[in-house]
């Protein structure tokens, strides 16, 4: 039997469209143990709505695992979910990189982190959640000669987030499909000033310059339409002291990020009033940097 833990992650940091992650202090657990018959219990997010059988994500990147390294075998599994669904906070690479890395433990770790994480983009689809949760801290990832890698810093300990999770729910793919294919050179141009800086910043600590390096020209103008009142709880974050704030994956959670916890009461109520004068109801998670990705615990 073994209990994992998985940190909910935000993906693009708002100019690394695809490119950036970052772990979050906010965990998922799963406890699995091999099994003649798959059997799954989830409790928290999803408890009702999630596929219980060969058809759950967690078992089927689990399945995965063992049939690679030729194993048969089922998967007994509880699942602790805390990570909201479907709201741009990487549950999907949750499960997928929980359900890996648990049944790679199980069989006596065959497989190494960094072919864990080739399998886990490749079942994803983006690396940009699923390295993160693998590998914690700021990850860049990238996709070279038809080979994804990842480089992973590590996150400046003062950096603090707030998270405003409002009832909608985006689909990644209706999010995708509203962007254009192409972009003009000097969008492009302004993304890579403000990803090199952002990458940049996270290296160096310095926070003031992280905030001012998250605007994007790529994906967050044409998305901000799907998030009602999203271009607000940015202001309004930043007001009340965020040192900048940006849609967390394709939405649709917001989040701000903060140096230390000092703003973070403020601006989560500055967020939620720019979404209830929006008709929208959000809830609030304050979560700090996890360094450390996913682990036996
Ligand atoms: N980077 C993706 C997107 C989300 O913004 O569509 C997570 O993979």
């Amino acid at each position: 039997m073994v209990k994992v833990r998985i940190p909910a992650t935000t993906a693009n940091l708002g100019c690394g469209f695809d490119t950036f992650g970052l772990a979050l202090g906010y965990y998922n657990y799963i406890e699995m143990e091999l099994a003649e018959n798959t059997w799954v219990t989830v409790k928290g997010q999803g408890q009702q709505r999630l596929a219980k059988g060969a058809n759950n994500m967690i078992v089927r990147a689990a399945a995965r695992v063992a049939d690679r390294v030729g194993v048969k075998t089922g998967f007994s599994l509880q699942a602790e979910n805390n990570i909201p669904l479907s709201r741009g906070m990487g549950s999907s690479s949750a499960a997928i990189v929980g359900g890996m890395y648990a049944a790679n433990y199980l069989l006596g770790e065959p497989l190494s982190i960094d072919e864990l994480f080739e399998m886990a983009v490749e079942m994803e689809g983006h690396p940009d959640n699923v390295a993160p949760a693998i590998y914690g801290g700021f990850t860049i990832s990238y996709k070279r000669d038809g080979k994804y890698g990842c480089r992973k810093l590590e996150a400046p300990k003062r950096l603090t987030t707030v998270l405003a999770v409002p009832e909608v729910t985006v689909s990644t793919k209706a999010a995708r499909g509203i962007l254009p294919q192409e972009v003009s050179l000097a969008d492009a141009v302004y993304n890579l000033g403000q990803a090199a800086m952002l990458a940049t910043s996270v290296a160096t600590g310095d926070l003031e310059a992280f905030g001012a390096s998250l605007t994007d020209k790529l994906h967050q103008p044409y998305r901000m339409q799907l998030i009602p009142g999203a271009e607000q709880v940015m202001e309004n974050a930043v007001k009340a002291g965020a040192v900048g704030a940006a849609i967390s994956g394709s939405g649709s959670t917001m989040i701000a990020f903060c140096n230390g916890r000092e703003r973070q009461q403020a601006v989560a109520a500055a967020m939620r009033e720019a979404f209830t004068q929006n008709d929208v109801e959000a809830r609030i998670i304050f979560a700090g940097v996890d360094n450390c990705g996913v682990k036996a615990i």
